[in-house]
């Protein structure tokens, strides 16, 4: 059905050969990479780019009164306007480079939660959450006298508007939800969740880390207030992220970090704070990066998101198909499969995670396995690690196999 619809997928054009690893480490039986959501691979537009920047460019920006400096300044500017038409924020104001997505959401626990969410006001969150988006909030809980609820999801891994109504009281002040959860897979209702929430005035924060390389995002069609994302999960160097923020509400927030370049101008006795975005970008910035996230982004924008998203639906399927077929496997997240991007948690009866991963690993099939920093959803799975297949761009069918086989070789090795 889906290889009917007259839409190319990223199958019908190798898009493998634009990521050197491959080759690099290819060989008789070349590696199977399916740990994207933990980190996906630079294609080679990104790897030139920042090549490029360290060649021609290099040179601190927003100092500089010499043409290297604003060059470089045009370049790390130029990503953030990348960013931004990627998110569809209406200002580049509203885009502030950060590390990565846990720096996005600590920024926004600290400065805006610190600073505008009281005693007695209520938290919610899912169970399903990464810990980039449980423990910032924990720890306002734990200062602040704040409470956190946590929202379970079905059985499906799913969350749903009941449970969300039932959960919200006229005390929930903020919300944040992964927009795809990193072990279910679940794509999220943001649009009707950014809706629901802003009725009610709740502050809605949304964790787009695996998101961000699987469908597009637009912050005004979600209607968010604040949206994180981490660029080496799209290919882009490791160290840089963004977060997204409504500009009337980075406005009236407090600075995260203190330092240079984040002020307007600094007395014995006191300081001004820079416009925004720079307010919250203090000390020197991870300019390279910016520019390989900008590289990422044009290299996704190119494949498109709806090539992307039907390789996946191929993978997808093929992928349950095979765990479905394997006595003693179970795996998590919802069974259709355009409910999920290709993250795909599993665990098979009497195998320990650790065993497989090191099995498949002797046959060059990467996986990731253990709790994948969620250890309150595997609580509630009731199992103490999980294996997680993760797809991307450069994914085959071809590696599908591999995995049946590996998984196969594993059973037979280690059961029978
Ligand atoms: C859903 C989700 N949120 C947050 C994070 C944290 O991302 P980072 O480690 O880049 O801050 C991850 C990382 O895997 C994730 O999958």
């Amino acid at each position: 059905m889906l290889l009917e619809r007259n839409i190319k997928s990223s199958m019908e054009i190798n898009y493998k050969k634009d990521f050197p690893i491959f080759e690099k480490r290819g060989g008789e039986k070349p590696f199977v990479y399916l740990d994207s959501a933990a980190m996906a691979h630079s294609p080679r537009a990104v790897i030139e780019a920042v090549v490029a920047h360290a060649e021609k460019f290099r040179s601190n920006v927003h100092r500089g009164v010499y043409a290297l400096s604003e060059e470089a300044t045009e370049a790390y500017e130029g990503a953030r306007e990348i960013v931004r038409k990627f998110l569809n924020a209406r200002s580049t104001g509203e885009i502030v480079f950060t590390r990565n997505t846990t720096e996005a959401l600590n920024l926004v626990a600290s400065s805006f939660g610190r600073n505008f969410l009281q005693v007695g006001n209520h938290i919610l969150v899912s169970r399903a959450e990464h810990h980039s988006n449980f423990l910032p909030w924990q720890q306002l809980r734990d200062e602040k006298g704040i409470i956190l609820d946590i929202l379970d999801v079905d059985e499906n891994g799913e969350i749903t508007f009941g449970a969300i109504e039932r959960a919200v009281t006229p005390q929930t002040k903020l919300a944040a939800f992964s927009f795809v959860s990193n072990v279910l897979g679940a794509i999220n209702p943001v649009k009707e969740m950014g809706k629901f929430f802003r009725e009610r005035g709740i502050i809605f924060v949304v964790d787009a880390a695996q998101a961000a390389p699987h469908i597009p995002i637009d912050v005004q069609n979600i209607g968010c207030d604040f949206l994180a994302f981490s660029g080496y999960k799209l290919g882009a160097p490791t160290g840089i992220g963004s977060l997204y923020g409504k500009e009337e509400i980075l406005e009236k927030m407090p600075p995260f970090l203190r330092g240079g370049s984040m002020i307007r101008e600094v007395t014995v006795e006191k300081a001004e704070w820079n416009d925004l975005p720079w307010k919250f970008e203090a000390g020197t910035q991870n300019i390279e990066g910016a520019v390989g996230l900008g590289a990422a982004i044009k290299y996704i924008e190119g494949i498109g998101f709806e090539t992307i998203r039907n390789s996946e639906e191929i993978l997808l399927k093929k992928t349950l198909a095979v765990l479905e077929n394997i006595k003693g496997v179970r795996f998590f997240g919802p069974k259709n499969v355009l409910c999920r991007v290709g993250v795909v948690s599993f665990v098979i009866d009497g195998i320990h995670p650790h065993d497989l991963a090191s099995i498949l690993d002797q046959d060059g099939v990467c996986i990731r396995v253990g709790h994948h920093c969620a250890m309150p959803l595997h609580q509630w799975l009731g199992v103490p690690a999980t294996c997680r297949a993760s797809f991307w761009v450069y994914n085959e069918p071809e590696d599908v196999a591999r995995l049946r086989e590996g998984i196969e070789k594993a059973i037979h090795t280690l059961k029978y």
